[in-house]
């Protein structure tokens, strides 16, 4: 899967790239990331990015020029234009679902905002795909670029070592609306806290049922809206 991230801070991204299974992933040419500055399509005496919003109001707006440039740009250089993510509190927001389906896609062209967002025409012209992490706002679109490469490359065939692994994730395959089950390792007592008998038993099937109700019992107890939303999230992953 490859990854173009358009941003004013490339900087940012290396050490996150460095590090872990990301890096286990770029280096088996699993997945490629590619850093763009959006700065190198300025033009003008001073190479602005940004500039002063008309009707007035506080802070700057990303001109749509550069911005735009440097998307046909990216584009154009790859036999197929990929797929264009814009970062922004006002898209829609990313779920596991959402994840999965981007996950598919081989190539997503990100653009990361940063000031007070982009001149409204960026919206028109290149028609992105508008993704929000949360809601709550960002400095910039840099933190929420990472956290689509990173919930995206986890479903990448061959990055996790073992596929069941994030079969059994919260949110997804089995689990999609359940959180996890608790987890326990060595020792067997800490604390006084002693990990649960039937998962010493070796009873795989037991196991199983006792991980089941488990999961069922924390996502009533942390997260119950996932049960209510049963229908509605089986109806998003298709
Ligand atoms: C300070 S924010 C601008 C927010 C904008 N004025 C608004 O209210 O919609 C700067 C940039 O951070 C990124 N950003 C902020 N919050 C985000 C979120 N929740 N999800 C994705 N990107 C976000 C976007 O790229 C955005 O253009």
């Amino acid at each position: 899967m490859r990854f173009d991230v358009l941003t004013l801070f490339p900087e940012m991204f290396p050490g996150y790239l460095g590090q872990s299974l990301l890096r286990r992933a770029i280096d088996a040419g699993l997945v490629q990331v590619r850093l763009h500055n959006i700065r190198d399509w300025a033009v003008g005496p001073h190479a602005a990015v940004d500039d002063r919003p008309f009707g007035g109001g506080p802070g700057m707006v990303l001109k749509a020029e550069p911005v735009v440039e440097a998307v046909e740009a990216v584009q154009s250089a790859q036999q197929t234009p990929g797929h264009l993510v814009m970062l922004t509190p006002q898209g829609r927001r990313l779920d596991q679902p959402g994840v999965e389906v981007l996950a598919e896609k081989s190539h997503l062209i990100m653009l990361c905002g940063r000031y007070e967002g982009f001149d409204e025409r960026v919206r028109k012209i290149l028609e992105p795909d508008e993704i929000s992490v949360g809601d709550y706002v960002l400095n910039g679109g840099e933190v929420g670029a990472m956290v689509l490469i990173d919930t995206c490359v986890r479903l990448v065939p061959g990055v996790l070592g073992d596929v069941e692994s994030s079969q059994n994730d919260s949110f997804s395959g089995s689990n999609r609306h359940r959180i996890e089950c608790s987890q326990y390792t060595r020792p067997r007592s800490y604390r006084g806290l002693e990990v649960p008998e039937i998962l010493l038993s070796g009873n795989h099937e037991e196991i199983a049922r006792w991980r089941a109700q488990e999961s069922l019992d924390r996502t009533r107890r942390k997260r119950a809206d996932l049960i209510e939303r049963e229908d509605e999230i089986n109806k998003n992953f298709g």
